[in-house]
């Protein structure tokens, strides 16, 4: 089975453009739409079974970005199963409204999808404009109880927040002892998070563990506090085989974009 793993999309249908500070990074940037259309005609979308979106679908965008976003990847997608995670751009009660036209809904989204031997678990640990993200004890819960159903099928886990101390600049989201054993113990076999931009593999409570870069904007720390941004062109491409999960790191930069650089 092969899967495409894409996150941090950001995406606007109108962007806020400002000469300095964190808005300027979109002046020139390509529409993540495109950059997701390149990366489709780069490797081909038959080949893929499924695919998964690991948060920040939109810069904190309205319930209507949000429906614009969803036409747009229906049609892209042409009837390939795809599931998403929330990140901290993501306001869920906009979400729940453009993506599901549920108009009173505001709490964490927690969903699951079922293909072939595989389960995917989409866990929500996010809060919105909360940079650290949350695994509060309610939402560990709700993943022990779905990680106790199923048990013959392996399971993949997406999330938005990274989980590695040592893998980015910015400290991963906090958790417990318990969530780590609840890992550990259960059957799955990949961890999917993005967040930080950059992509990344390691390995979190024995399981493998991959970070997705993002298919928007990437930072580069440079001195004095100041970070340089640029176009993120990159997602991975994972196959599923034999019970295990690989992935290969997908770039459809041609040369890389200088977008802006900021001092924080
Ligand atoms: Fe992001």
């Amino acid at each position: 089975m092969i899967f495409l793993h894409i996150s941090d999309i950001h995406f606007l249908r109108e962007y806020i453009k400002e000469e300095v500070g964190y808005n300027s990074i979109f002046n020139n940037m390509t529409n993540p739409i495109i950059q997701i259309k390149r990366v489709l005609e780069k490797i081909d979308k038959n080949i893929l079974d499924f695919i998964i979106i690991t948060g920040d679908l939109v810069e904190s965008g309205d319930s209507e970005d949000y429906r614009i976003l969803k036409e747009n990847l229906d049609s892209l997608f042409e009837g390939i199963p795809y599931i998403v995670t929330l990140g901290n751009h993501d306001n869920k009660k906009e979400f729940y409204k453009g993506w599901f036209n549920e108009g009173l809904k505001d709490e964490p989204y927690n969903t699951m999808m079922e293909i072939g031997k595989l389960k995917i678990i989409s866990f929500d640990n996010s809060e919105y404009h909360n940079n650290n993200g949350t695994i509060t004890l309610d939402r560990c819960n709700w993943l022990r109880e779905e990680l106790k159903k199923d048990t013959d099928k392996d399971v993949i886990l997406m999330l938005h927040h990274h989980l590695l101390k040592n893998q980015f600049n910015l400290p991963p989201v906090s958790f417990d002892k318990d969530f780590e054993d609840i890992v550990n113990e259960s059957s799955i076999i990949g961890i999917f998070s993005g967040h930080t931009h950059h992509p990344y593999k390691g390995i979190f409570a024995g399981k493998p563990y991959f970070t997705a870069g993002s298919l928007s904007f990437v930072g580069y720390d440079e001195e004095d506090g100041k970070v340089r941004f640029e176009e993120a062109t990159k997602c991975n491409l994972c196959r599923y085989e034999d019970g295990k999960i690989f992935v290969d790191i997908i770039d459809i930069l041609e040369e890389s974009k200088f977008l802006t650089r900021i001092k924080f």
